[in-house]
Parts: structure tokens; C-alpha cells; sequence
């Protein structure tokens, strides 16, 4: 059974707290063959993974000697068991230490990964597992959505290298946008439109659009809005974005409060306007750095009644940046 994307899944995640979506490895592949240079000598960290479970554990394992990593450490919440997701039935965690294959095999084999027990229940947030970041260099998951902003913050303080999926609505969370805005964070490279498949527990029930359940009895959901987020560099962000038109004002007309163009579409960018220009959000998947600068939201520029108005009429949530190269 198939139907329509649900772009409400991961915003229902959020307020219902039900963080169970598992990312599917195509996705992960997708993404993480565009930095296989970072990953040298690395020490990665998933943290939000259920270890032999997780597609980003299975990723890095069969990947470790190709990507020439160093270590993989992969920590689960809630969960003694390697070999199941998490119902977050537990109090009690467990962590896989994996160092690269020994018998030449080339394949992960129980033996070669070393499972620990963790003192608590694996939160990201603990003494424990704050030390496991500490180790890292890289730390790779798919966070709980309705933890995203602390997840981050996190990644922040400790100053660590990441990528991340999660809903491409955490943009306009006034921390994220901040990293966003000095371009200490940006979107990966693999994902810009359409939807999302993930994997959900078989106790979730299947309300929502966007529902499939396969002949094993394995539940999918398919979620829109999802983007990767990182701080690791990749070169197509700063290819230049083409903009074909040239301003009017008629078509292009300002804002009734404050002193910028309004562009619906960021196709649409007008290649010739030196002022301020407010574009929805989804620029961010166009974004060059080299070619715009990013001035900020309604919030950081303080526009009088929190958003641009035309004629009137409340504008959508906008992003004000400006041409670099003009
Ligand atoms: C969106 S799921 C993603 C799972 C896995 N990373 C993947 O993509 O397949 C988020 C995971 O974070 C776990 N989680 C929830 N709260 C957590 C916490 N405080 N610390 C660590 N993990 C947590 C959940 O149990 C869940 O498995």
C-alpha cells in the first residue's frame, strides 16, 4: 500500500515525541559518497542508533577500510540489544566499538565488533556519551526530531564535524538559522525537493499519508521536507547559481515595511539587484556561499510586526540576503 508523502510525519514526531524513524541506506550512500575525503584516518561517532540495526552503522562498517577510517562507535538508546531497533523499553545501553576487519573477510562479523555496556540509557546528553563525542571526529546520525535544536547545540559546543537528516523546517529555529546565517552550517548535497522514505517500528501505527508496509511486514513512511545538514564542505555549494532575470519593479515590488524586494520563487532572483531581496526558504538549497550573504530573518532584522507586508497583505517567512557580486 502506497499513498501521498506526509510532510506533517516528522513535524508529528515532534510533538509526539515518536523519534522511530530509521533512515534507509540508499539515502545514506547517497549522501555520504560526497565527502569521502573527511572520513580519512576519522573516528566516527552515530549516536542515535540502534548498532547493527542502523544503515549509518552498516555504512560505515562495510565502508571502514574503503573510507580508511579509524574508528566507528555507534551508541543506541535505551537498548541492550544489538540485534533489534529500540522499543526504549530499557534503562540500560549499549555501545559498539568497531576498529576495521581482522580476518580479511571484508564483512563486520560479530567478533570484530566490540559491544559495551554504557552506565545509563544512552542519551546523547550524558557524561558517558558525551565522552564518546569527545573521541569523535565526525558524528553521523539521523537525530531524534524532537530533540534536533539540542542535538545541534551540542554538536556546536563540542565543535565537531557533522552530518545530519532531519526536517528542513529546523532552519527557521533561531540557533539553527544563526549557523545557517554564518555559514557555520549549510545543507548537504543529496537532497533539495520531493520525499523521503524511512523505516518505522512495527508497533507505529500508520495514520498518516505516505504509509507502505512491504512483504515482510516492514513499515515505511515517506516524510517531505527532509534535508541532510552539515558543516563538512562539498564543492557544489559554491557553484554559481544562474539567475536569468533582470529586476522591474513592477514585478519585483518592495515591502510596505522594510526596504527590500520581495521574490517568491528563487528561481527568480533578479541577477542585477544590489539592495536587500527577500526569498523563501528553500534558497537555502541553492545557496553560494561566494555569491549571496545572508542578512537574516524578520526575527534577527527586527521587521515592525514580525513579518514583510505588500500592499497589505502578510508575506510568508522570508530569508534576506543580498548579491555578493554586485
Ligand atoms: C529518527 S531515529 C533515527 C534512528 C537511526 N539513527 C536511523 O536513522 O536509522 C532517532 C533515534 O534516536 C533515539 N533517541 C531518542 N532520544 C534519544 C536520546 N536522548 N539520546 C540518544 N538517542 C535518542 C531514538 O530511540 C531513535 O532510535
Amino acid at each position: 500500500m502506497t499513498t501521498k508523502s506526509s510532510n506533517k510525519s516528522f513535524h508529528n514526531a515532534k510533538t509526539a515525541k515518536k523519534d522511530e524513524f530509521y533512515t534507509q541506506l540508499t539515502d545514506i550512500e547517497k549522501e555520504l559518497g560526497h565527502y569521502k575525503n573527511h572520513f580519512k584516518r576519522k573516528v566516527v561517532l552515530c549516536n542515535c542508533d540502534d548498532p547493527r540495526i542502523s544503515n549509518f552503522f552498516h555504512y560505515f562498517s562495510y565502508n571502514f577500510e574503503q573510507l580508511k577510517l579509524k574508528k566507528l562507535i555507534t551508541t543506541c538508546y535505551k537498548n541492550l540489544n544489538p540485534e533489534i531497533f529500540s522499543q526504549n523499553k530499557f534503562e540500560k545501553a549499549i555501545y559498539l566499538e568497531y576498529t576495521g576487519d581482522k580476518n580479511g573477510d571484508k564483512i563486520p562479523s560479530p567478533d570484530e565488533i566490540g559491544i559495551k555496556p554504557l552506565k545509563g540509557d544512552g542519551d546523547f546528553k550524558s557524561i558517558e556519551c558525551i565522552e564518546l563525542l569527545k573521541q569523535a571526529d565526525i558524528v553521523v546520525t539521523n537525530p531524534p526530531f524532537s530533540l534536533f535544536r539540542e542535538y545541534v547545540a551540542q554538536l556546536v559546543e563540542y565543535k565537531k564535524k557533522f552530518v545530519i537528516i532531519g526536517n528542513m523546517n529546523a532552519l527557521t529555529y533561531k540557533e539553527v538559522f544563526k549557523l545557517f546565517k554564518e555559514n557555520k552550517v549549510w545543507f548537504g548535497h543529496s537532497i533539495h525537493s520531493g520525499d523521503r522514505e524511512f523505516g518505522v517500528p512495527a508497533h507505529y501505527p500508520l495514520k498518516a499519508a505516505g504509509c507502505r508496509i512491504d512483504d515482510k511486514g516492514n513499515k515505511f513512511i515517506r516524510v517531505k521536507g527532509v534535508r541532510w545538514f552539515t558543516n563538512l564542505d562539498y564543492e557544489e555549494r559554491h557553484e554559481e547559481f544562474i539567475l536569468c532575470k533582470k529586476y522591474n519593479p513592477e514585478e519585483y515590488p518592495k515591502y510596505d515595511n522594510y526596504n527590500a524586494i520581495n521574490v517568491d520563487n528563487t528561481k527568480d532572483i533578479p541577477c542585477d539587484y544590489k539592495g536587500i531581496i527577500g526569498v523563501p526558504i528553500t534558497f537555502m538549497d541553492k545557496y553560494n556561499p561566494d555569491q549571496f550573504e545572508i542578512l537574516g530573518n524578520e526575527y534577527d532584522l527586527k521587521i515592525p510586526k514580525g513579518r514583510g507586508y505588500i500592499n497589505g497583505k502578510r508575506m510568508y517567512g522570508r530569508i534576506f540576503i543580498k548579491n555578493k557580486k554586485l
